[in-house]
Order: C-alpha cells, then sequence, then structure tokens
C-alpha cells in the first residue's frame, strides 16, 4: 500500500508545476506568474517567472489585514538581559513600517543591499522585514564573525547602509560592535553611506558623523507602503563557507522562498496559524533566516527571537522554561545544544520542572543527529517525537525530513528519514550513475531544485556553475556524501569538500589555512576537522615552519590561534594546532587531509596509493598524540561515550 507521503511526493516530482503552482495560490501576489517554472535558461532555474509580490506584505500587513493583527507575531525572550517582550502583527507591522520609511530617507531603495549585523534581538527582524518592505535585498552576517570576515561581505555585496547594535552579549561578556564595525569599514575598499546603531544599555556606541541611532531614525520616520517586486527579484544574500577563504553569497529570490517556506510550515513542521515555533538557532544562519525571520510570520504563526544559550542562561533548563512560558508547540534547534544540556543535566532533572504539556515535536539539523542524542532526547521529551532533518544554506529548506504535516514515518537512528516534495535525491558515483541502495557516494539532487532554493551565487554565476551543477551535469552536487537505504531513507555520513561542522555552524578549513599561511613563520599547512564529542568537529591546524625559524613552537601556536580569533572570529573555535616538519601529500602535491582526519580520528585508513612519502603519516600520528588529541579520543572510545 502506498502511504501519504510517497503519494504527495510522487506528485511533486512527476508535476512540479501543479505542485507548486497549487501551493503558491496561498500566497498574495500584486500580479499572477507567467510561468510557475521557467526552464528556458537552464540550468538557471526560475520559479513564478512574471509574477510580482512583496515579502513583507505576506508576513505582516496581509495578516493584520486578514483580522490577526492582535495575534502575536514575535516574541523576544533575553535571559542574558532579563527581558520578555511580544509584539502583535500590528505592532510590528507599524515599526518595520516605519524602519522602511528611515531606510528609504537614507536613499535605499529596490535592489539596493544592507548589511546586517546584529545579536539576537527583534530589531534584527525589523531591519530584514523593513528591507523586504521596499524591495531592498539585506546581507545578515552572523555576530561570532570578525572585523575581516565581515569586511569581505561588505566589499562583495556593497551595501548602502550596515545596520547594527552596539553590543552583543554572550554568556560571560559583553561585545562591543563599534571597534568591530568601524575596523571592518576600513578594512574594505567600499564604504557604505551609513551606520545604524541599536543603541544597548549594557554599552553604549559613541555615534561619529555618519552614524545613526536606529530608534531615533524609525520615530521621525513616515510609515511606507510595501514595493512590489518580481518573483525573481532577490530578498537576501547569505554567505556561507565554501572551499576557498571567500565566502559565497547565496542569493535567495521573493516568490519561491514565500511559496515554498509557506509550504514547509504545515507539511514538515505540521504547525497551524497561532501556534508557535521556536527555532533555537541564530538570525545570521539560514536556519535563522527560515524559522525564525519569516517562515512562521509568512504562514501566520508565531516566531521566537531567543538570546540565550542552550546552558549557561542561567543552566540547563532554559530551554524547558522557554517552552513552558511561551506554550512553544515545535522547538527546532541543533543536536550539539542537546549535547550541551546533556552533558551538564544528564538526566534530565530539569525538565521535571517544567509544564511541557503543549509541546509535541524536536526538530534537529544544522549536522548529523548521533543515535545517542537522539535517544537522549527522546527519552527526556517522553518519546515525543524527534525528527532529524538535512538541510543545507544554499537550499534554504529541507531536503530530506520526516513531513510530520503529511504522514509520520518510522523514525530510524542516523537517518534524517526521506526525501521531502520537490527534491529528487540520487547517490551517484563519480560518473554520475547512480548507486545501488546502501552503496556511499555523492548525494545530488536532479535539476530543477523546488522552488526557494538559490537561483545563483550574488554577483558569481560562474562560481555557482562550477560548485553545484558542472560536476554531475543535469543535478545539483550537495558535497555531501552517504547513500540511501532499501526503504529510501537518506543517509548523510560527510561532507566531500573543505567544509567543517563545529557546534551546527558551517566553517571553511580553507579560511583558516589561508589565516595560518599568513602568520611569518608558516612555509604550508592544513587544517582538518576532528571529532568531538561535543561540537561534533573542530578545527585542528598542522604547520611546517620556514627554515631557520627558531621560537618556540607554543608561541608560534599561540599566535595562529589568536589570529584565527581576531580574523575570522571566535565561533571558528581554533584552540588547537601543533609543528611538524613536513605535511603528508599525494606525489602531484595534494596535502592528504582526508588521511590526517582520519588518523586524528582513530578511524580505519588506507595508505593512500599516491602518497609521497608514507613515513609522514607517522609523524603526523606522533604530532597527534603529542598535542593529546589522539590519545584523547582513544580514551573515549574506550570509555564507550559518544
Ligand atoms: N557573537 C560573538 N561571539 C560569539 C557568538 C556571537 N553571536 N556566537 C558564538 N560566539 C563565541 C562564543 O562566545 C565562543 O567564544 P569563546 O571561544 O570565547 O568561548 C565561541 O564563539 C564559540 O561559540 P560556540 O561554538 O557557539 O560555543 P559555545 O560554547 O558558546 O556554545 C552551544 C555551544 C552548543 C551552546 C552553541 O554552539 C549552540 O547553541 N549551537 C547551536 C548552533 C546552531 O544553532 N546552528 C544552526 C543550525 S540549527
Ligand atoms: P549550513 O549550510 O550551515 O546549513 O550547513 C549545511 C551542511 O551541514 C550540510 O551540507 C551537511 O553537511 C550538514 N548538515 C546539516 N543538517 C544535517 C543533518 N540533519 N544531517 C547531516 N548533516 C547535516
Amino acid at each position: 500500500m502506498t502511504g501519504k507521503y510517497q503519494k504527495v511526493f510522487e506528485r511533486s516530482i512527476t508535476d512540479p508545476n501543479g505542485f507548486w503552482g497549487e501551493a503558491a495560490e496561498q500566497i498574495h501576489w500584486y500580479k499572477r506568474w507567467d510561468k510557475v517554472l521557467d526552464d528556458s535558461k537552464k540550468p538557471f532555474y526560475r520559479w513564478f517567472t512574471g509574477g510580482e509580490t512583496n515579502t513583507c506584505y505576506n508576513t505582516l500587513d496581509r495578516h493584520v489585514e486578514a483580522g490577526r493583527g492582535d495575534q502575536t507575531a514575535v516574541i523576544y525572550d533575553s535571559p542574558v538581559t532579563n527581558t520578555v517582550r511580544y509584539y502583535s502583527y500590528r505592532e510590528f507591522r507599524d515599526l518595520v513600517a516605519k524602519f522602511a520609511g528611515a531606510l528609504r530617507k537614507m536613499g535605499v531603495g529596490k535592489g539596493d543591499r544592507v548589511i546586517v549585523y546584529m545579536p539576537m534581538v527583534p530589531e534584527a527582524l525589523i531591519a530584514t522585514h523593513a528591507c523586504a518592505r521596499i524591495g531592498a535585498v539585506h546581507s545578515v552576517v552572523f555576530g561570532g564573525f570578525a572585523a575581516n570576515e565581515l569586511s569581505v561581505r561588505i566589499d562583495d555585496a556593497t551595501p548602502k547602509v550596515i545596520v547594527s547594535a552596539s553590543c552583543g552579549i554572550e554568556v560571560a561578556r559583553v561585545i562591543p560592535y563599534q571597534p568591530l564595525i568601524e575596523a571592518a569599514i576600513e578594512l574594505a575598499d567600499h564604504k557604505p553611506d551609513k551606520v545604524v546603531v541599536l543603541q544597548r544599555p549594557q554599552h553604549e556606541w559613541a555615534l561619529k558623523p555618519g552614524q545613526l541611532n536606529f530608534y531615533e531614525e524609525l520615530e521621525k520616520a513616515s510609515p511606507v507602503e510595501c514595493v512590489p517586486v518580481l518573483a525573481t527579484d532577490p530578498l537576501y544574500i547569505l554567505y556561507t563557507s565554501g572551499t576557498t577563504g571567500q565566502p559565497k553569497g547565496v542569493v535567495r529570490d521573493n516568490g519561491g522562498h514565500l511559496v515554498a517556506l509557506n509550504w514547509t510550515m504545515k507539511n514538515i513542521y505540521n504547525i497551524n496559524q497561532g501556534e508557535v515555533f521556536w527555532a533555537a538557532s541564530d538570525v545570521g544562519w539560514v536556519v535563522g533566516h527560515s524559522y525564525i525571520i519569516y517562515g512562521q510570520l509568512i504562514y501566520g504563526a508565531t516566531t521566537v527571537v531567543y538570546e540565550g544559550k542552550p546552558v549557561g542562561t542561567p543552566d540547563a533548563g532554559a530551554f524547558w522554561r522557554m517552552i513552558e512560558q511561551h506554550k512553544v508547540k515545535s522547538l527546532f534547534t541543533a543536536p550539539t545544544a542537546f549535547r550541551a544540556i546533556k552533558r551538564e543535566d544528564p538526566n534530565a532533572e530539569l525538565i521535571k520542572k517544567y509544564d511541557l504539556s503543549k509541546f509535541e515535536i524536536l526538530f534537529l539539523a544544522g549536522e548529523r543527529t548521533d543515535p545517542d542524542t537522539l535517544e537522549w532526547a527522546q527519552k527526556s521529551l517522553d518519546g515525543r517525537p524527534v525528527i532529524d532533518h538535512w538541510w543545507q544554506t544554499e537550499t534554504g529548506w529541507a531536503i530530506a525530513a520526516n513531513c510530520m504535516g503529511i504522514e509520520y514515518l518510522p523514525v530510524k537512528p542516523g537517518s534524517p528519514t526521506k526525501p521531502v516534495c520537490g527534491w529528487n535525491v540520487q547517490v551517484l558515483d563519480e560518473n554520475c550513475k547512480e548507486l545501488p541502495r546502501g552503496q556511499q557516494g555523492s548525494i545530488c539532487v536532479q535539476l530543477p531544485l523546488p522552488p526557494g532554493t538559490l537561483p545563483t551565487l550574488w554577483n558569481n554565476d560562474e562560481r555557482f556553475l562550477k560548485s553545484y551543477v558542472t560536476d554531475f551535469p543535469g543535478y545539483y552536487n550537495t558535497a555531501d556524501a552517504g547513500f540511501m537505504d532499501e526503504d529510501g531513507y537518506v543517509y548523510i555520513m560527510a561532507r566531500t569538500d573543505d567544509v567543517i561542522n563545529v557546534a551546527g555552524h558551517r566553517l571553511s578549513t580553507g579560511a583558516m589555512e589561508e589565516v595560518l599561511a599568513r602568520h611569518q613563520d608558516v612555509a604550508e599547512c592544513a587544517v582538518v576537522g576532528v571529532a568531538d564529542n561535543f561540537k561534533g568537529q573542530l578545527p585542528v591546524g598542522f604547520m611546517v615552519l620556514k627554515a631557520g625559524v627558531t621560537r618556540p613552537h607554543e608561541e608560534i601556536v599561540k599566535e595562529v590561534v589568536k589570529m584565527v580569533r581576531d580574523q575570522i572570529g571566535p565561533v571558528a573555535a581554533f584552540k588547537t594546532a601543533t609543528v611538524v616538519d613536513r605535511l603528508p601529500k599525494t606525489r602531484s602535491g595534494k596535502i592528504l587531509r582526508g588521511t590526517i582526519q582520519k588518523i586524528a580520528d582513530n578511524e580505519p585508513w588506507k595508505m593512500p596509493a599516491t602518497i609521497d612519502d608514507p613515513v609522514i603519516l607517522d609523524e603526523i600520528k606522533s604530532a597527534l598524540e603529542t598535542i593529546g588529541y589522539a590519545a584523547a579520543r582513544k580514551e573515549t572510545a574506550e570509555s564507550g561515550a559518544a
């Protein structure tokens, strides 16, 4: 018997025009589309060409006009500042309309870019929706990135305005943003016209000419109406790590994004209008874009801006307190957050203090949910569904999931379940041939991708083609490797590029290598992501020093650790490096990062046939042991921990 999921899925693949055309009826259009799927410029597929819409009208105005103006749109809960605030749809629409007016007064118009560098405050949502309202393109940069990373994004996006805040607040420290923003602008070739600053009492920013106060500008401005934009016009650019230090500017359009996210709210997450769906992520990541900034508001549900951590704000009961206080129906977070909770409260004692009767489903993504974390979450949550789902910045929404609004399929530990509607997932070998079930290969998606996915990279069609659609003609290359089992469940096992995943954050080892290589004493280096029980992976650096360098190695290590923190940011969590005499390479000179990683992880590895000098691998092994890394892993494996 074919289940409901299978039927809906098959229709999405065989009749994408009908499937997404119907889904698009739920969205407000100023002008209907000419074509649902436009394949006239393959492989640059576009959705809803000719259509005109406005994302902000769909997220705010239409709900107010439909009589839901008093419903809560946004809940702001900030344990680090002791604040809880609720915004109704009407209130939020009015704030956004005024800030849009302020941006317009600063000269921001349709198509202009605005960089948003803010902590988890509701003003980040006001700024992004205000951009959408006037057809400007926002680019949110994660607050954990340093000035240099921000400057690279400023040069690529060339924003007219940067919207920021006077500080961010981490558990143990207040982070003033002024030096960071000013250093980034100083480093960049492009100079924005204005910087708008949300003043926070924890640390004020002494404003200079060209730097404006967020609420003063908002109060002075007149509200403005939504501007119709093309469905294919860009809504935002979100930079993500690639193989090199130059991040990829993933573009999201307006029409396809509205249609797709609206569809996911009920079909994947089983959320209804008026219900609270909390994504405990950050506005700087794609999860934050889709399920803090946009998804809930497109659908008429309630979103949550949480300025805190799973632990330490104040304890490992923070998530349960939030769920009770705000009547959260579903929570979405990264497995690493649950590992953090488990580490502090292994028997989940704190859950018992709270009333979780409204809570139904836990969704996890950002990295593979390891079976131990899955089991602990299931047990701690009294058998409520715990749903791993797999996606990427590029895709904007889940490629594989258990579609809880369609049919709850049996959960298999280690798998994010099956491809979501619209995603024709296949596992291919290097000759682009589909592999039999159970065999590991490159996970690819047959083109066209569904709506809401990246149409291209910002100002870089060439890199889009090279990164995603060249290696496997006719397919999108996810750069994830894995397999599908006999039942069609997907398993994501590893990346095929130099991207690593640290505490649910996607980072480029290539970018870290570029920083290490800039150190005066470093001749050559490699950074690999090695397994870590808590953060999933951690970067470890290997450096070969220039001939004649006699300084103590600890000093050099300290310096490169500081360089990565200063130039990429604390989020890189780069704390370990070691000096080696040589790096293992193939005869053609390629560094064998994969082999180094396997040695560090105590995984079985084969001597690469093309290796230049096998002895070097022994040297790497002892270098790892010297920094306690391999030894620590061995101990963990023996103690049977995750
Ligand atoms: N601004 C400034 N610094 C930041 C920052 C921000 N927005 N976010 C993180 N950092 C800093 C942290 O303070 C930490 O600094 P430290 O080296 O001085 O301790 C460093 O960056 C590393 O941060 P992180 O990896 O987040 O570690 P953590 O110990 O602070 O927190 C978790 C661990 C698991 C609680 C946290 O990583 C988490 O919640 N991860 C989930 C990620 C996520 O939501 N991903 C999106 C997919 S759902
Ligand atoms: P990002 O673009 O930051 O969302 O990171 C995307 C990458 O994170 C994917 O390509 C995967 O490597 C990894 N990832 C995200 N979610 C999952 C998941 N549920 N299972 C396995 N890997 C995941």
